[in-house]
């Protein structure tokens, strides 16, 4: 069977070459245009991009001093306040719009905070995407409650709304929508449902820094938004995360259960301490993410303009489908995704057309596959603590349940997404792109005749 990249293997591919970045403009130029003749690299011809792309992390010097500040301080640990870790979180809760923040370890463990606060204890079920990181599975699984995937929109990649409401049953307790790759879920009718049935909503907004719904932030649409700040992401920190939210109740309750359950601010517990664990972020981490605010908005403006380039010209080639976003928003591109059609593509296998792109100079990949099959649940639910805590019928139900996955086996099986750090690269490597997939496209049978 092919190997599937893992998320960190499919973004370390992506930071190949170190290619300066230089000016940008916004007008759009025509992409070049690719004649049949034009032979493909895989087949002898010249590849359509021979330079590199950009690398990722990014660094800049002028970053040094304020790590330094941290290290000479000896105040290295952000329990007594203060420090860049408020810092951080100040001027993110000011850049989402969203009423606080509180800094956490990693998205995993924002995840697992949020989670706990909105009351998701062993027993639960916790409806969210299939389509994403193992986190957004491992988090719920962590707690004890069992996740139960809604359907993948095909046109979007993100949660169907349309197939929540028949997942429901006594025990859910959340929904938990995911922002894959930097796009916006359909939020409105998330959150309609929710209140309906008297429901918490977190979103999974690790992968959408900045991305907008309806002139609103993502990450302060639900009850609770996480983010992660591990190295891949737009504003990285090694690792990191944040949960974010407009209710200062709900963000003390988390502050608390972080800080090994130390009553804070309005949420005083029992007096003292409350179940909590320690998740705190480093001062280290918050003085790399403070610095990084300004440059991840000028990054996203790029991102945004180069792939509404790549959108205008790919979504003309025959078998190539740009996702649809919902109304009014704007997504971050933590990966650029389209839909492929080997059908228009004269029967041409997904992964040859990623290898043709490849051989071309253009880094890609396919994406999360059917991840539910590999075991996880099969390992989790086989353990005394799920035995206990679900029937054998309830537990073989959402097994079937991930057969009925029409829409998200359809995203698996014919995304193409190109990387984040490529995005960054000048619009004359968005037309190599663009110039790539028509060659390929016009040579697709020969193409298929060799594979
Ligand atoms: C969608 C999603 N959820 C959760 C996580 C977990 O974040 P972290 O790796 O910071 O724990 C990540 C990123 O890694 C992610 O991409």
């Amino acid at each position: 069977m092919r190997r599937q990249l893992t998320r960190r293997e499919f973004v370390r591919n992506a930071a190949v070459g170190s290619a300066a970045l230089s000016a940008m403009s916004s007008v759009g130029a025509p992409a070049v245009m690719a004649a049949p003749s034009d032979k493909p690299a895989r087949l002898g011809g010249p590849k359509a991009h021979t330079g590199g792309w950009p690398g990722w992390p990014e660094w800049r010097q002028e970053w040094e001093g304020e790590i330094l500040k941290v290290l000479r301080s000896g105040n290295w640990y952000r329990g007594g306040g203060g420090g860049k870790v408020a810092e951080f979180e100040a001027a993110y809760a000011k850049l989402l719009g969203a009423k606080g923040c509180l800094a956490t370890a990693s998205g995993t463990t924002a995840l697992i905070t949020s989670l706990h606060t909105m009351g998701v204890d062993a027993g639960d079920e916790v409806i969210t995407s299939p389509y994403t990181f193992i986190a957004t599975y491992n988090v719920i699984l962590m707690l004890k409650a069992l996740p139960v995937f809604a359907d993948t929109d095909p046109a979007t990649l993100t949660m169907d709304p349309a197939s929540i409401e028949s997942r429901i049953t006594e025990r859910t307790r959340a929904i938990l929508p995911v922002h894959i790759y930097g796009l916006p879920c359909d939020m409105d009718p998330i959150n309609a449902i929710a209140k309906k049935h008297n429901l918490a909503v977190i979103e999974d907004a690790c992968q959408a820094w900045m991305a907008e719904y309806d002139g609103r932030m993502c990450g302060t649409l639900g009850d609770l938004g996480c983010f992660s700040f591990q190295n891949s992401k737009h504003i990285p920190s090694g690792e990191g995360g944040a949960v974010t939210g407009n209710d200062e109740n709900l963000l003390d309750r988390a502050n608390a259960f972080h800080n090994c359950g130390r009553a804070t601010g309005s949420f005083q517990g029992s007096g003292c301490f409350t179940r909590g664990t320690n998740f705190r972020m480093q001062h280290y981490q918050g003085a790399m993410l403070v610095q990084q605010i300004d440059k991840l908005v000028q990054d996203t403006k790029i991102r945004r303009e180069n792939a509404d380039y790549l959108t205008a010209h790919l979504k003309e080639i025959p078998g190539i489908t740009p996702v649809r976003l919902p109304a009014n928003s704007k997504a971050v591109w933590h990966l650029y995704p389209v839909r492929y059609d080997a059908q228009q593509f004269k029967g041409l296998p997904r992964q040859a057309f990623i290898n043709a792109l490849h051989a071309e100079g253009i880094p890609c990949g396919g994406g999360y596959h059917e991840q539910y099959f590999d075991g996880i649940f099969d390992e989790a639910t086989a353990s005394r603590g799920f035995k206990r805590l679900f029937s054998e019928q309830r537990l073989k139900a959402n097994r079937d349940s991930f057969q009925e996955l029409a829409g998200n086996r359809q995203v698996c099986d014919t995304t193409v997404a190109f990387y984040q750090s490529m995005l960054l690269a000048p619009r004359s490597d968005m037309d190599h792109i663009i110039h790539a997939v028509r060659k390929v496209q016009a040579n697709s049978e020969a193409l298929a005749k060799s594979v």
